[in-house]
């Protein structure tokens, strides 16, 4: 009989369909929840899992929302779990947190928890490995996971240069997914910044390693869990611009550190026109992320109707999507802008449209 086990891939509330549209290219099912989709995979399935470029984390699901009344239903759910799994002396990270829940002393249960590990992995030992776990009670269910990785698999090590507001990696993916961004469909970003959304869709699209030194974890614990191997093949046309002339220069080593190969300039998105670009083609994708304005405190109406100004005039042949902060920025750009998935970055509620 084959294992199965089941994931959850951790994603920013609102951009699970991302993720879902990942897996399911993958073969593999997805089950969306909030703030993340769940999958099941066999141990020889799992290499795909380390394949995907839109989670934040991905967390093997140890227990699944059992029922937790009592301390001693705690202990016996934990005692259960087959913790072999995992290597003597293994460095584990807990984090325990209730709510609405009869167990609502979280200090309570991470005693008795690391109680558990220490008398079932011993003591950590120098330079071992480390060991994310999760417990989390909900409404008397309790939920037991691992994390796969050791660092939120947003940081994939190319980024040498950074600018004041870049947007995740593996949003940027999802912005990707969610703007159905395919290895035939040229892509622009007028407000590319260090580059990010370029570098991710090159380095997917060219099927390049996602990580610079692997995140993966489980190298040392009992399974037969493989990492993913990629083989590269060709990019898109990427196309670059931002009316700031040194997050272009970060830009282009971004992508020199990424071996990502893109053509971009400094140009304000009000002046862009397709003359900017050798054999700039006709057809293609813009997906961006313009300024929004709050943190420097300056309007950025402008900008908004300027980009919808210079798409109608010379990109009129390419879709394009964007992210901004309310409706009436996105009526700016078009009267016809429609909502895709709504997030929030930074903390700032914000929209992905399509004009
Ligand atoms: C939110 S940031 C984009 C960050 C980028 N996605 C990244 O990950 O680094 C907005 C960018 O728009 C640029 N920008 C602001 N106003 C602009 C304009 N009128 N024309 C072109 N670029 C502009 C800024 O220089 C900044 O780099």
């Amino acid at each position: 009989m084959t294992t199965s086990h089941q994931f959850f891939c951790v994603i920013a509330n609102g951009l699970e369909q991302a993720v879902q549209m990942e897996l399911q290219s993958l073969g593999l099912p997805a089950y969306p929840s909030t703030g993340g989709v769940y999958t099941r995979l066999t141990d020889v399935e799992v290499s795909l899992l380390t394949q995907m470029r839109t989670p934040t984390a991905i967390r093997w699901q140890l227990l699944n929302g059992r029922a937790v009344r009592s301390l001693s239903d705690f202990r016996t759910l934990l005692d259960n779990l087959d913790w072999s799994v995992f290597p003597q002396g293994v460095d584990w990270k807990l984090k325990v947190s209730t709510r609405k829940s009869k167990l609502n002393r979280s200090d309570i249960l991470e005693d008795k928890a690391n109680r558990l590990f220490r008398s079932v992995f011993g003591k950590p030992q120098p330079n071992s490995s480390r060991l994310p776990i999760q417990i989390r009670v909900f409404e008397n269910k309790l939920w037991v996971s691992v994390a796969l990785h050791d660092r939120p698999l947003h940081q994939r090590g190319w980024r040498h240069q950074n600018v004041k507001t870049p947007i995740r990696e593996n949003w940027a993916q999802c912005l990707l997914w969610l703007a159905g961004c395919t290895q035939s469909s040229p892509i622009l970003d007028p407000f590319c910044g260090s580059g990010t959304i370029l570098i991710e869709a090159g380095r997917r699209f060219a099927n390049q390693p996602i990580f610079e030194g692997s995140p993966w974890i489980f190298s040392t614990w009992n399974t037969s869990w493989q990492e993913g191997r990629f083989t590269t093949t060709d990019v898109p046309r990427l196309l670059g611009s931002d009316r700031d002339e040194p997050s272009v220069q970060k830009a282009k080593q971004n992508a020199n550190q990424a071996k990502c190969t893109m053509n971009v300039v400094v140009s304000n998105v009000r002046k862009l026109t397709t003359e900017h670009f050798v054999d700039c083609p006709q057809t293609g994708i813009v997906v961006c992320n313009p300024p929004y304005g709050m943190g420097s405190g300056k309007k950025t109406d402008a900008v908004y109707h300027w980009l919808g100004e210079t798409h109608r005039t010379y990109f009129a042949g390419w879709e394009l999507y964007f992210i901004a902060t309310d409706p009436h920025k996105a009526r700016l750009v078009s009267k016809t802008a429609s909502s895709v998935a709504q997030f929030s970055n930074a903390g700032i509620p914000v929209t992905f449209y399509k004009a």
